[in-house]
């Protein structure tokens, strides 16, 4: 989950990578670097810690040449320093690597290039891909297309490389595997990222490069090729992002941008109803499997819900790394749906392949154009979320739950399962979400000032019933990720059994309270932790006051049907984690040892 970036061009490159970088740094943070090659030589620079401290370091130097390479690191082999920092380079420097990925018989590798001679400096795995570049460089006569090719060959796991050799200072290398990585035609010069953002600000025509390509970056073309070396003849994507999607616009983190832009999101989203056209075959889908990670995998189970609530069809949920390993009963006749923000999610890609190799139908939900699960897919709906930056999830969450309820709205209205009146009643309420969730976002000072009170609590639990429960485990997550609070999610009904143990007065115990035939149970469940001693905040959909008695306060919430609250009971949530997490001295935005987009195992 590292990002790597490329430039080659006229200008002077380090300015250009170090930007590049910083719009990656939400894949990996704890050490950067770049090599540029300068006059004669590459110049590598390196060091652990945020792109600042890189920045910090090269200050007062002058570094000139215009072509380059850089990375900034989530560390998977060797602890973040600065020798495990890439871009890492051959014994002399002159061939300069950046990796994102893991290459998984880099231990192979490294004792046969030991046997040969070979010192290794760090602990990384990528130390073995500079080290097998050389080898190949100087079998092939020093042709280093050929000895990327050769290196290739060798490589087993996931890689999106930047390779620059002193030798052939016109070409910069990228090549991929599993790793996410594309590359902008500019004019008289080139870029490449894994990322788009990395890109926008110079060029808007890219590639998306497929798994086993390889790309060669001069200043006035680029070329595709395949990891044989076939030449590809592809024409360029357009990206319409807008710019400042990308940027914080005067927002203090990300994650408080995006948590505003939820309510413009959610109405975007919701105007794809018109477009979404499944294919007959959702006809006859007998079960619906759905699997994600994190964030996307709790869309997932309030999708369980509202697919069963609205279809009658039997759906099962679990996470991608479970459902890969786990020999899952496949079948023709299911539909599989899989939900990933980035479309890069390794154990997610992982779970697709599986239910694609047993004949399963694929529906992505995905905000990433382009995205390697958005080409494996059969069916694509895109989130209009937008360019999601801050690591915690947000925007992309409550977009998914929306195309979750369309989706199962259409199936449901495909088999006939539901009324026209119903139907148009349900859509009648979706496109009210918008406006709820603005409401919401523009009470955020209440939620500001309770988490002032209660940010040092050393267990926070949430709790709720059905489509409450599924909130129950984001909030707990989202409030992980970033204010590092032990929080725990439970079934309200499971308390009993074992949970209201860990109750006492330094617990926090949120409750989330939408589901109107159940309130009177939860607020009884709400009684069982105050007695105990645990400190209460119901979040509620309630307006009768139902819970002022039972609960030190509430969050009322817009009213909405039960089962669409999600999209709007998860945004208290949301900020009660993000105002902890200030109040905590955290960095919302890139919360420890996390990453954005796991694109390794
Ligand atoms: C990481 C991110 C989470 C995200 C999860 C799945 O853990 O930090 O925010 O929910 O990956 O990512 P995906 O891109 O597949 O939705």
């Amino acid at each position: 989950m590292c990002g790597i970036v490329g430039y080659i061009g006229n200008t002077n490159a380090t300015p250009i990578l170090i930007n590049a970088l910083k719009k990656l740094e939400y894949r990996g943070y704890d050490s950067a670097g770049i090599a540029v090659l300068d006059k004669e030589d590459i110049v590598v620079r390196k060091c652990k810690g945020m792109i600042k401290s890189l920045e910090a370091k090269i200050a007062d130097e002058v570094i000139s040449g215009t072509m380059g390479i850089g990375h900034t690191r989530w560390a998977t082999h060797g602890e973040p320093s600065d020798v495990n920092s890439h871009p890492q380079t051959n014994v002399s420097g002159t061939i300069a690597v950046v990796h994102n990925g893991i290459i998984e018989n880099y231990a192979e590798i490294k004792s046969w290039l030991q046997n040969q001679g070979v010192v290794f400096r760090s602990e990384t795995d990528t130390e073995v891909i500079a080290h097998l570049l050389n080898y190949h460089y100087e079998k092939t006569q020093k042709d280093i297309f050929k000895a990327v090719l050769k290196t290739l060959n060798h490589l087993e796991g996931s890689y999106a490389l930047g390779v620059l050799c002193k030798d052939f200072p016109d070409r910069i290398i990228v090549a991929r595997k599993d790793s996410p990585l594309v590359v902008g035609l500019g004019n008289g010069e080139n870029f490449m990222g894994s990322d788009v953002p990395a890109l926008l600000e110079h060029t808007r025509e890219v590639h998306f490069l497929n798994d086993h390509e390889v790309a060669v970056l001069y200043r006035d073309r680029i070329d595709l090729f395949t990891d044989k070396g076939e030449k590809l003849i592809r024409k360029p994507f357009h990206v319409d992002w807008d710019i400042a999607a990308a940027e914080k616009n005067g927002y203090e983190h990300f994650m408080m941008k995006e948590i505003h832009e939820q309510p413009k999101a959610l109405l975007d989203t919701f105007k794809l109803w018109n477009e979404i056209d499944l294919k007959d075959s959702w006809k006859d889908v007998q079960r619906i499997v759905i699997t994600a990670c994190g964030t996307a995998y709790h869309a997932g189970v309030v999708g369980k819900y509202a697919f069963e609530q609205f279809t009658r069809i039997p759906v099962e949920v679990d996470v991608a790394s479970e459902y890969r390993y786990r020999n899952p009963v496949c079948s023709k006749n299911d539909a599989f749906i899989v939900i990933s923000q980035s479309g890069e999610t390794a154990d997610t890609l992982a779970a697709v392949r599986l239910a694609k190799s047993h004949g399963s139908r694929i529906l992505a939900i995905t905000n990433c154009v382009g995205s390697t699960l958005s080409r494996e897919a059969d069916e694509v709906i895109y989130t209009r979320a937008g360019p999601e930056i801050a690591v915690a999830s947000t925007k992309a969450f409550t977009t998914q739950l929306m195309c979750m309820y369309m989706l199962a709205l259409k199936t449901a209205e495909i088999r006939g399962t539901m009324s026209k009146t119903e139907l148009e009643k349900n859509l009648t309420e979706l496109a009210t979400i918008s406006e709820k969730a603005q409401e919401i976002v523009d009470n955020k000072e209440t939620i500001q000032k309770f988490a002032a009170r209660q940010f040092n609590k050393n267990k926070v639990f949430f709790m709720g019933r059905l489509y409450d429960y599924a909130v129950s485990l984001e909030s707990a997550l989202k409030l992980k990720e970033i204010a590092y609070t032990h929080s725990e999610s439970f079934a309200a009904g499971e308390l009993k059994h074992g949970p209201i143990a860990l109750v006492d007065n330094s617990t926090l115990v949120v409750a989330i309270a939408t589901q109107k035939k159940l309130y009177e149970k939860l607020a009884s469940n709400i009684k069982e932790v105050a007695t105990r001693g645990a400190s209460t905040l119901a979040i509620t959909t309630d307006h009768s006051g139902l819970f002022d008695n039972t609960v030190d306060e509430t969050f009322v919430i817009p009213e909405t049907f039960d089962a669409f609250s999600p999209m709007l009971s998860v945004i208290p949530a949301q900020l009660f984690a993000y105002y902890c997490s200030i109040q905590r001295g955290n960095n919302p935005d890139k919360p420890r040892n996390l990453a954005k987009s796991v694109t390794v195992e």
